[in-house]
């Protein structure tokens, strides 16, 4: 995250030594203390009235080290540690972080309004962490050691995991963690954070209704997938869309969504099931739409073809620094999967398929905005025509402030206006006429 300036919060309570030891004596003794084979039955409600029993009994008898207070918390850190993601615990029930970026068990980052810190939260040691994502991977048949060090995980949260351990990460383990918040973003929520503004918005809307195709593009953690999840709130609930992810992230409030998530190989290397055979297989599905979370492969291909070939008003998401590089990258990924294929063919099939291009950058400060909203509008002499509907303009400020700007009207008119009118969505010319757009909340430079 090139952009963020790092706070640091000198160590606290939680990780002073003797407390910490305390802790983790505690732990070992109530595991010890427990019969496993009885608790691994148990409703989980009854389960936590049991532990506590056993954690209460074990802090009462330690009564002279530990204040009420003191006891109070290390009994809740017992849990989150038998139960829960131990020390993350706290983390994840912060509706203000959005990533946790752990580089070791002393080193563990959030992400607030954009901006990385610097926790107090401190893991035993290195077996304590690596024992916190085998517990994370297990929970959803994967596994994750010396043989297998890399996993791609999710919370029952929906939060998403990546980890690393040794010996491919040289300092012991690497844990990313994605959160969402339990509600999906609505326009008005972008609205009031200056990420876009209600004509570019009621732009966007009227095009997932009238069925056109449209790509997010951005760097990572920008804020794409979000955004597909905000649009897709416009599809109509009478449609059925088919979803393929790597890792389940959309939020789709459809009732009629044929979610499917890709497979990793075994540790034999067999099993896998790609997002290629997804979208292949969601064909034979009769989905009225197709979402795929992020085009990073052969799928891209398989993906447009669906988009030209009666599955209209699909939507996806591909890495990249604005539109223009967004359809290059397309190129690049179907070039990858049909070498075959001559680049006068892979652009007509891009221009073909691909009606909306949607640029979201996190810029300098941590604010994510769309960038660009940009119609595609055909293909000649080698290259793919397209031209800004919506831009950001960044106006140069001090270093280490929030960037500031303003959305403007390019003045183009969307040549698929006709398309939306034919859909019954009027969206007034004056909307799209030049000028620069306002939003709550945006620094005002008038
Ligand atoms: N408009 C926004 N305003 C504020 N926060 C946002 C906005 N959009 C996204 N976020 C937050 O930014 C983080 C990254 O968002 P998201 O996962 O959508 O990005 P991404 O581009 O899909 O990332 P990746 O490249 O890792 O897939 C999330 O925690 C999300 O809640
Ligand atoms: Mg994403």
């Amino acid at each position: 995250m090139p952009n963020s300036s790092v706070k640091t919060h000198p160590p606290g309570e939680d990780s002073s030594s003797p407390f910490r030891q305390l802790k983790k004596e505690l732990h070992e003794r109530l595991i010890a203390s427990m019969d496993l084979v009885a608790l691994r039955s148990m409703e989980p409600e009854r389960l936590r009235r049991e532990l506590r029993r056993g954690a209460e009994e074990l802090c009462r008898a330690h009564s002279q080290l530990l204040n009420q207070e003191q006891r109070e918390g290390l009994i809740e850190e017992i849990l989150f540690e038998t139960l829960g993601l131990g020390p993350l615990e706290p983390l994840m029930r912060d509706p203000t972080v959005s990533d946790i970026l752990i580089n070791g068990p002393d080193k563990v980052y959030v992400e607030r309004r954009g901006c990385l810190e610097e926790t107090r939260v401190r893991f035993h040691d290195l077996d304590h962490l690596i024992c916190i994502v085998q517990r994370i991977a297990q929970r959803i048949g994967r596994r994750i050691d010396e043989s297998s060090p890399m996993v791609d995980a999710r919370l029952p949260d929906g939060s998403r995991v990546n980890a690393v351990i040794h010996p491919l990460a040289l300092d012991g383990a690497l844990v990313s963690i994605r959160r969402f918040s339990a509600r999906p973003f609505r326009p008005g929520d972008m609205i009031a954070r200056g990420s876009a503004t209600a004509e570019m918005l009621d732009f966007l809307a009227g095009c997932v209704k009238a069925r056109l195709n449209i790509l997010i593009a951005g760097g990572t953690g920008s804020g794409k997938t979000t955004m597909l999840n905000m649009l897709s709130a416009y599809i109509p609930p009478d449609e059925r869309i088919a979803t393929i992810e790597d890792s389940a992230e959309l939020q789709l409030q459809q009732p009629h969504v044929a979610r499917m998530e890709t497979r990793p190989p075994n540790l034999e290397g067999q099993g896998e099931v790609t997002a290629r055979d997804l979208v292949r297989n969601a064909l034979r599905m009769r989905p009225d739409r197709i979402i795929v979370g992020e085009c990073r492969g052969k799928e891209t291909l398989d993906m447009l073809q669906a988009m030209s070939t009666g599955h209209d008003g699909s939507l996806t998401t591909v890495h990249a620094n604005d539109c223009r590089d967004a359809l290059r990258r397309l190129e690049m990924l179907i070039s990858m999967a049909a070498p075959e294929l001559n680049m006068w063919f892979i652009q007509n099939q891009i221009a073909n398929a691909l009606n909306i291009v949607v640029h979201t950058a996190r810029m300098r400060g941590g604010k994510r905005r769309i960038t660009q909203i940009s119609e595609i509008t055909g293909a000649e002499r080698e290259s793919i025509s397209m031209h800004d509907i919506f831009r950001f303009e960044s106006v140069d400020v001090a270093e280490n402030s929030d960037s500031q700007g303003y959305f403007m009207a390019t003045g183009i008119q969307p040549e698929c206006l006709g398309r939306l009118r034919s859909s019954g969505i009027h969206i007034p010319p004056a909307l799209f006429q030049e000028r620069k757009l306002f939003v709550d909340r945006l620094d005002s430079l008038s």
